[in-house]
């Protein structure tokens, strides 16, 4: 039984993969062609809300902590072979081009592993891709509650065969507003010039 539980949850990944998220945007009502990876805000749909959480130095911080400031989040785990180091890269890169103007924006890396991802972990792996990056963790409820409020799909998954257990999560990078307002969402592999580009097209004294 649990096996089937296992590969009915792994073929429902390799799915959700496949069809990049678009199945769960759809549930989420969030029009597919709004998923461009530019600026679009699909109309009467809600994405992100208030979250409360830890960062990598084990301090609470909650939305209202980045108010002002752009929040660029992206949901991962820090056991990922692949796509999380590849997007968290391209953060990096988007706060490289920047310049001064990275100061107007909060790079948050939050945990969809809170289990193995602990402040301590974080801290280490943040720093990694860059010293500004922020790492958020907190409990199951509490990451459960943001990924539900930001749409963000997740699920544990053993591979048959493998010691260990993999998350297998959506990875949108999503920005917010200063005011925490949803503003956009961008793809998996968008170029971090794109992304560098829609933070600047939103500062007013740019
Ligand atoms: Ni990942």
């Amino acid at each position: 039984m649990l096996r089937i539980i296992r590969y009915t949850a792994l073929a429902l990944s390799l799915l959700l993969l496949a069809a990049g998220g678009v199945l769960w945007w759809q549930r989420g009502s969030i029009d597919p062609q709004s998923v461009l990876g530019g600026m679009s805000v699909p109309p009467g749909v809600s994405v992100g809300g208030p979250f409360e959480l830890v960062d990598q130095n084990g301090k609470p911080v909650s939305e209202r902590d980045f108010r002002g400031r752009f929040m660029l989040l992206f949901f991962g785990f820090t056991h990922c072979p692949d796509v999380c180091p590849t997007e968290l890269q391209v953060l990096a890169d988007v706060l490289e081009q920047l310049g001064p103007r990275a100061a107007r924006v909060a790079p948050i890396f939050v945990t969809v592993d809170p289990e193995r991802d602990t402040p301590a972990v974080l801290a280490e792996y943040v720093k990694l891709f860059d010293p500004r990056l922020i790492g958020l963790t907190g409990t199951e409820a509490q990451i459960a509650a943001m990924a539900k409020a930001y749409r963000v799909y997740y699920a544990k998954v053993t591979p048959p065969g493998a010691s260990t257990y993999l998350m297998n999560h959506s990875s949108f990078v999503y920005l917010m507003g200063p005011d925490g307002a949803f503003r956009g969402l961008f793809r998996y592999g968008t170029p971090a010039e794109e992304i560098a580009r829609a933070i600047t097209a939103g500062l007013p004294n740019a």
